[in-house]
């Protein structure tokens, strides 16, 4: 890999690329599936990532022809490692024998260990022979959309398609490793402004959050929308408030700190409620909610834009979703995809038929979406929400964080990048998109 390394940093040609060794064994940060039940009978706050996450060397895979190598100088957390090493609500290593039964290349990923990481920037050292669009030494980044052409449903939207699969949690050697192989489907090309690690934290959430609100497949907004959006200052609602600011949509964002208020004041965010502070309790207890609670979040919402929201970006889940059919407009869309406080769903089906409401799912992006967010980024309309950065062996450290909720919008992984703030290969554009933009969520995060 230091071979490899020193091409990348040495600005090396496809030549030099494709000529250099594929290593044996690379290093990875993965779980053990002997190790899936380490954690049973402890509540979820109390099952840590450090204990299961292990870095450590693994063998390369063979590469099929429609894959490529990438050496990974950066990656990212996404709340789906925390969940594979928490092993909640499932182990992921049934994702993978699954896999492994689909066929001979699919066997690669039944192990007993699981690499992780659904986002990597980094460099191309090999293609698959059946690759035509890329070649060694081209600088990338990776969106998790895993899915081949052979289902007739992924020709309409490859979502749809029945082996549609998250990489690095539903298939094997993911991206929180120095080496990873990726379908050529999954490459885009790196924003030239950014660092590896502010290119590296973008792809999974930022396409997420782009089809959730601005592809036709989603809500989608329009100017003049008003759009709640929970989390707002997490890893999908980073992304989604900018969606909205640069749409002219309005957002209000829900955060839980007056630290993670001040972040999106200065995002350009004016209507931001800490529900910490409001004190919202949408549950009286366990198993029953509280519609005086949801009446009064509707109104902080009505004082602050004098209108309810048209759109609501949902993915807190159990604890939220009542009041989020509650305070959306008559006429308006719910767009979910996820359930992090718990996927048993609760609402007042009352509020959502008689204001002809509509609840509207969303996962992940297919490759036109996470390519077109990621020409946003490339743009310099869309700023990374990197907020810290770790090394690959303190994945685990990254992980927790996320777990605890302590974060602020994304936390970046260093892979084979040395050091932070390599690989700006166009500084004049940094320069006019403006550091301080794109270094937000990480002064603010320091
Ligand atoms: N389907 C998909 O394709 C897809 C893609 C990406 C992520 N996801 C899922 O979406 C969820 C969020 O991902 P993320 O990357 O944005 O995670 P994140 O960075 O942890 O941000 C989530 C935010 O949600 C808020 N939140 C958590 N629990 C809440 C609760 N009980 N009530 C209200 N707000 C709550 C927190 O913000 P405050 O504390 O500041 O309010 C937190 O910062 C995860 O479950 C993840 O697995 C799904």
């Amino acid at each position: 890999m230091q071979e490899i390394l020193e091409a990348i940093l040495s600005g090396a040609s496809t030549d030099e690329f494709a000529s250099l060794p594929i290593p044996e064994s690379y290093r990875a940060a993965f779980v053990h599936r002997e190790e899936q039940g380490m954690f049973e009978g402890l509540a979820s706050p109390d099952k840590d990532p450090r204990r299961s996450l292990h870095v450590d060397e693994v063998a390369t895979p063979e590469l099929a022809p429609d894959e490529v190598y990438v050496a990974i100088m950066a990656s990212a957390i996404n709340f789906n490692t925390v969940w594979t090493s928490i092993f909640e609500p499932l182990p992921t290593f049934g994702f993978l024998d699954r896999l492994g039964k689909e066929s001979e290349w699919g066997a690669r990923h039944a192990l007993p260990y699981h690499v992780v990481g659904s986002d990597g920037a980094g460099v191309v050292v090999r293609v698959g022979s059946a690759v035509r669009s890329w070649k060694p030494g081209d600088r990338v980044t990776i969106h998790c959309n895993y899915v081949d052409d052979q289902d007739p449903t992924a020709h309409d939207d490859s979502m749809l398609a029945a082996n549609q699969r998250i990489w690095g949690f539903e298939s094997n050697f993911g991206g929180l490793a120095d080496l990873a192989v990726v379908k050529a489907n999954q490459l885009m090309p790196k924003p030239a402004h950014l660092s590896w690690e502010e290119a590296a934290c973008n792809a999974l959430t930022n396409s997420t959050s782009y089809r959730m609100i601005v592809s036709p497949n989603g809500a989608p907004m329009k100017q003049g929308d008003t759009i709640l959006i929970w989390g707002a200052s997490g890893g999908l609602g980073g992304y989604a408030c900018q969606f909205a600011l640069n749409g002219g949509a309005t957002p209000v964002a829900v955060v839980s700190s007056p630290e993670k208020v001040a972040l999106l004041h200065e995002l350009g965010v004016e209507h931001v409620i800490d529900r910490k502070a409001a004190g919202y309790r949408f549950w009286k207890d366990e198993h029953t909610q509280d519609d005086s609670e949801w009446r009064r979040f509707g109104k902080d919402i009505r004082a602050m834009t004098g209108e309810d929201p048209n759109i609501v970006f949902e993915h807190p889940g159990r604890q939220t979703m009542g009041a989020s059919v509650f305070v959306c407009a008559r006429g308006g869309t719910i767009v979910t995809c996820a359930a992090t406080s718990g996927y048993m769903i609760e609402y007042d089906n009352r509020h959502l038929w008689m204001k002809l409401k509509t609840i509207k799912s969303s996962h992940f992006a297919n490759y036109r979406e996470a390519w077109d967010a990621n020409k946003l980024v490339a743009q310099g309309r869309i700023q990374p929400i990197l907020s810290a950065v770790h090394p690959l062996t303190g994945v685990g450290d990254a992980a927790l964080s996320v777990h605890r909720n302590e974060h602020e919008g994304k936390i970046g992984v260093l892979c084979l990048a040395p050091s932070e703030g390599l690989g700006i290969d166009d500084p004049e554009f940094r320069e006019k998109v403006g550091e301080d933009r794109i270094t937000l969520f990480r002064r603010h995060g320091a």
